[in-house]
């Protein structure tokens, strides 16, 4: 199975799926990484994994709509079976979501359905949160809103810092990601009518 990667940054989450491909446990191949951003780091990492990699920036565009175009266009070209989204810090439109329906996910860092949206840790800091974590979640036209399929929480204690915060997301980040796109490309994972399923059972 086929699997394209889109980013905006540095990429440590893609970085977690080339190794885990590295060591045989991804259960696909990364094709291609498109990055909005031309300088994202996350496009050396693929250059450095003899992964294409593709700059697609976002303001060469006139629309979202015109800009979505043009990324589902590069995105076909690669044939995948599974798109993957790795801190693309773009909002995408309905046609594009529709056009990969199910075969979309996604990674958040805050337990779904608690704090959507950006600024999560600083969020869930100022709020005096004790559990924070991460969600995989497929992607549907409500933004943070698709069925979750993977999540892994943190216990935040008195003192952490946002920079804590963040490394423990990170840690557990990288460790769900690859399993939840493993689990995807055996077909194990799938977004149902009625939600998303693991085995064939509701989640
Ligand atoms: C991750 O924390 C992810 O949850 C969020 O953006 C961040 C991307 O980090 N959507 P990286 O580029 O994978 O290092």
């Amino acid at each position: 199975p086929r699997v394209v990667v889109l980013i905006s940054g540095n990429g440590s989450n893609l970085q977690a799926l080339i190794d885990a491909q590295s060591y045989g446990e991804l259960g696909g191949e990364i094709v291609a990484v498109i990055s909005n951003k031309v300088d994202a780091y996350g496009l050396k990492r693929a250059r450095d994994a003899e992964i294409d990699a593709v700059a697609l920036p976002h303001n060469e565009y006139d629309s979202r709509e015109a800009f979505d175009g043009a990324l589902i266009k590069v995105i076909e070209r690669h044939e995948p079976d599974l798109i993957v989204l790795a801190g693309f810090m773009r909002i995408l439109t309905p046609l594009f979501v529709h056009r990969f329906h199910g075969r979309l996910l996604n990674i958040h860092p805050s337990l779904l359905p608690a704090y959507q949206g950006l600024n999560t840790h600083a969020r869930v800091l100022a709020d005096g949160g004790e559990e924070h974590g991460v969600s995989v979640h497929f992607v549907t036209e409500e933004l943070d809103g698709g069925p979750v399929v993977m999540q892994a929480a943190l216990k935040i204690h008195p003192g952490d810092s946002q920079e804590d915060v963040i490394e423990k997301i990170h840690a557990r980040e990288h460790l769900i990601y690859p399993i939840a796109v493993r689990w995807f490309l055996e077909g194990r994972l799938q977004l149902g009518p009625k939600g998303a399923t693991l085995d064939g059972m509701a989640l």
